[in-house]
């Protein structure tokens, strides 16, 4: 079989870790079009020349994202009050002054960008999820329902000329061909504009074992090293990183054009940390494996244990990532008879490959379970305090990230 290729620089794909056959994440539909998702090989590789880790396979977007797509980053309060404040900033520090141009890709439902428009900032959310577009534009957001490409950034330059920031978060991993946006971010950003995203970081899914970050959307594993890396190739400059708590760790990219800005001594730093944490090696992901392999046979074990001692189970938080958790450990109906859901898409519909029905918050406490199975690890605070009286009735949280554990 030929070499698999790098999609920034062309370089030899190692690969690194396969969890096998897994079907579209984000495919919740009803139980009857269930045999319908498509599966692929859920495999990641890393470049032996610029050190980008990434999916092995490509699923064609338009099985990923359709016009249905579910997702919506307003569901979570820390991730609302993230945006938030990533727009106050916008707001006060005005990138290119009073008529300032802000460009948003992969703007969901608004939940950045609202807090644009109610300042009056001039701005655009490019997003190709039609339904998400909708509600963004309900709170009077400028949306463009379309994928960011050169083809498109070239539209949006000949419309609204250059935009002095362009910003993206969880986005750009979901993004095969970053050549085409780095092409249209180089013909819509100003001269001295800089391009500023946020993504999780491989440096903490290896740390903290979080390998249901691993699921088709994400196509990219950044690394400081490899956005260094990437930025360069493309003509441009890494000149700033921030850790980020969400997500369970991720960073904030800064990117201008070469030589426009120093880079800061983050950068070098970083770089270091991750050269420390042997990212560029091969032993952390022989590791990794490892960890997977013990959350699988710890898991299943529990669950069955649970289930012979007549303790009822049930799953909160049907998250993109429980796809490659179930599907790995396959579990099933018969160990997980429902999952938990807030999100008004998702209920109704089954989990993409285990096929266990979504169910509304509310049925999570008609009657409670004895356990619950936190999928939405990345919300535990906020959805523990939520469910309060879950652990005042005598309910226990499963929580299988670092390693299996009651919380
Ligand atoms: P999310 O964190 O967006 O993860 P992923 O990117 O893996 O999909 O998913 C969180 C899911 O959990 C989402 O479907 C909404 C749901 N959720 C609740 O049901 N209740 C809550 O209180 C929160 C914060 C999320
Ligand atoms: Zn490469």
């Amino acid at each position: 079989m030929a070499d698999k290729r790098c999609r920034i620089c062309g370089g030899i794909l190692r690969e690194v870790l396969d969890l096998g056959r897994q079907p579209v994440s984000n495919a919740f539909v009803r139980l009857e079009d269930a045999p319908k998702v498509p599966f692929f090989r859920l495999a990641i590789g890393r470049c032996d020349s610029c050190a980008m880790v990434q999916q092995l396979e490509t699923v064609p977007p338009n099985e990923m994202y359709r016009a249905d797509y579910p997702y919506r980053a307003s569901g979570s309060l820390m991730i609302r009050r993230h945006f938030e404040g990533v727009a106050r900033e916008i707001v006060e520090t005005r990138p290119g002054g009073e008529g300032g141009f802000v460009v948003e890709i992969g703007s969901n439902d608004g939940v950045m960008l609202k807090t644009l428009a109610a300042a009056g900032v001039r701005h655009l959310g490019v997003d190709p999820a039609a339904s998400a577009d909708d509600v963004a534009r309900e709170h009077g957001v400028n949306v463009r329902t379309d994928f960011f490409n050169a083809e498109t950034a070239a539209d949006v330059y000949a419309e609204y000329g250059h935009a002095n920031l362009i910003f993206s978060a969880n986005t750009f991993s979901h993004i095969s061909y970053l050549d085409s946006i780095f092409r249209g971010i180089d013909t819509l950003l100003a001269a001295d504009g800089l391009f500023v995203f946020e993504d999780r970081s491989l440096a903490d899914i290896l740390r903290h074992n979080y390998f249901d970050q691993i699921y088709d959307e994400h196509i990219y594993f950044f690394s400081v090293v490899s956005v260094k890396a990437m930025a360069a190739h493309f003509g441009f400059e890494l000149v700033d990183v921030e850790h980020l708590p969400l997500h369970g760790g991720s960073i904030r990219y800064t990117v201008a054009r070469k030589g426009v800005r120093e880079p800061s001594a983050a950068v070098a730093e970083f770089v270091a940390q991750e050269e420390a944490d042997g990212l560029l090696g091969s032993d952390v992901f022989v590791r990794f494996a490892a960890d997977i392999d013990r959350v699988k046979a710890d898991l299943v074990s529990l669950l069955r244990d649970l289930q012979a001692d007549g303790r009822r189970v049930v799953g909160y938080g049907a998250t993109s990532r429980s796809a490659t958790v179930l599907n790995y450990c396959g579990i099933g109906p018969d160990l997980l008879p429902m999952v938990c859901d807030s999100t008004a898409e998702k209920q109704g519909c089954v989990t993409p490959g285990s096929m266990i029905p979504v169910c509304p918050t509310a049925d999570f406490s008609n009657p409670y379970p004895d356990y619950a199975l936190l999928f939405a690890w990345n919300h535990a605070e906020e959805i523990m305090a939520k469910e309060q009286s879950f652990q005042d009735a005598g309910g226990k949280w499963i929580v299988y990230v670092p390693k299996v554990h009651i919380a």
